[in-house]
């Protein structure tokens, strides 16, 4: 290779080579590399001019400076360059598998609810829906349960601050759900065919079966004619839609307030049984209550806890699990 050649070559790797480093380190090791006084490129370039011919260092001398000026300054202005904040260099590998999209699910109590609408939808029965935040009124008085009944204790209940604020009141987090057959009976005239949904708070010691917080379906049927025949009916078709054919229920004589007679209602768990829901013919007193004239209508009531259903429906053994929000056991159902 004649000087010239090696010139160039000199010049193109040197100026590709600067263009390639990263940090101002890399700028410093090419810069020893190319222009180093003492070894290095340029040096063995310099001791090749010296042995060139008398006429022709002139003009090789030229080409040797502007080869050496053009690699300094390359080196300067990448260094000016590196010395500036870059924006990020995003290296993009387009081969990569993308980020796969998490499909939310709906919660197993939710699809429970769905569940228990939509059955009650095919029973002929409408969706109602109430407050959460009641009156003690619709949670206690509307529904004959008086003043002195344990189930109005403060401790069994989360009364609200605001207690006798304003009209109305005392206010608390409703501990049934009820309350929503007052405020449906006190707007609709007779004949009534509703359930409702939602969250009910009482301030229960947590355990496997027990929440302070968990969800209820209430139905009411009100008509000329009802009987407990037809609770037992209704009853026995939710489970059956909601649990199979095989589903064992059972009534209980029981006591409520609102209702008489009253039962509860339990289904089959392991060798015993689980309770999921009181039920029975809407007491006299609630019936005029709203209103409604005893003498000529009848009917029925119920509220099931939803959460004990469901877990017999799914198989789990800790109603706690339902509201950890942990996404390994919500991603099974
Ligand atoms: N509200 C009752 C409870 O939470 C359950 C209940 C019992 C609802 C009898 C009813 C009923 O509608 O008729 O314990």
């Amino acid at each position: 290779m004649n000087l010239p050649e090696v010139l160039d070559q000199y010049q193109a790797e040197a100026l590709q080579a600067i263009a390639d480093c990263r940090e101002p380190a890399d700028l410093e090791d090419v810069r020893i590399r190319f222009l180093g006084k003492k070894k290095g490129r340029l040096k063995d370039i310099q001791s090749q001019l010296a042995t060139a011919k008398p006429e022709e260092r002139p003009e090789l001398g030229k080409r040797f400076n502007t080869a050496k000026q053009s690699v300094e300054s390359a080196l300067e202005a990448r260094k000016e360059e590196l010395a500036q904040p870059q924006a990020e260099i995003v290296q993009l590998d387009v081969s990569l598998p993308g980020q796969p999209m998490l499909l939310g699910k709906r919660h197993p109590v939710t699809r429970t609810v769905d569940d228990f609408k939509d059955i009650a939808g095919r029973l002929g029965f409408d969706v109602a829906d109430g407050p959460e935040v009641e009156d003690d009124y619709h949670n206690f008085v509307a529904l004959n349960i008086p003043e002195d009944h344990p189930a109005r204790d403060p401790l069994d209940n989360f009364y609200l601050a605001v207690a006798n604020a304003g009209s109305g009141g005392p206010w608390l987090l409703r501990s049934q759900t009820s309350t929503v057959q007052i405020r449906v009976m006190e707007k609709t005239p007779p004949p009534v065919r509703i359930v409702s949904t939602g969250r009910v708070y009482r301030p229960d010691t947590v355990d496997a079966t027990h929440s302070c917080m968990f969800h209820q379906m209430e139905g009411l049927y009100i008509d000329s004619g009802v009987t407990m025949a037809n609770l037992k009916t209704v009853l026995k078709m939710i489970a059956v839609q909601y649990l199979g054919d095989d589903i064992e229920i059972r009534f209980r004589p029981s006591f409520f307030p609102f209702t008489e007679p009253s039962v509860e209602v339990d289904i089959q768990w392991g060798d015993s049984w689980m309770e999921v829901g009181g039920a029975g013919m809407v007491d006299p007193n609630v019936l005029k209550a709203v209103g409604y004239d005893p003498e000529k209508v009848s009917g029925f009531a119920f509220g099931l806890g939803i959460e004990r259903l469901c877990m017999k429906r799914y198989g789990i053994r800790d109603i706690r699990l339902l509201y950890e929000n942990d996404v390994r056991f919500l991603s099974q159902f």
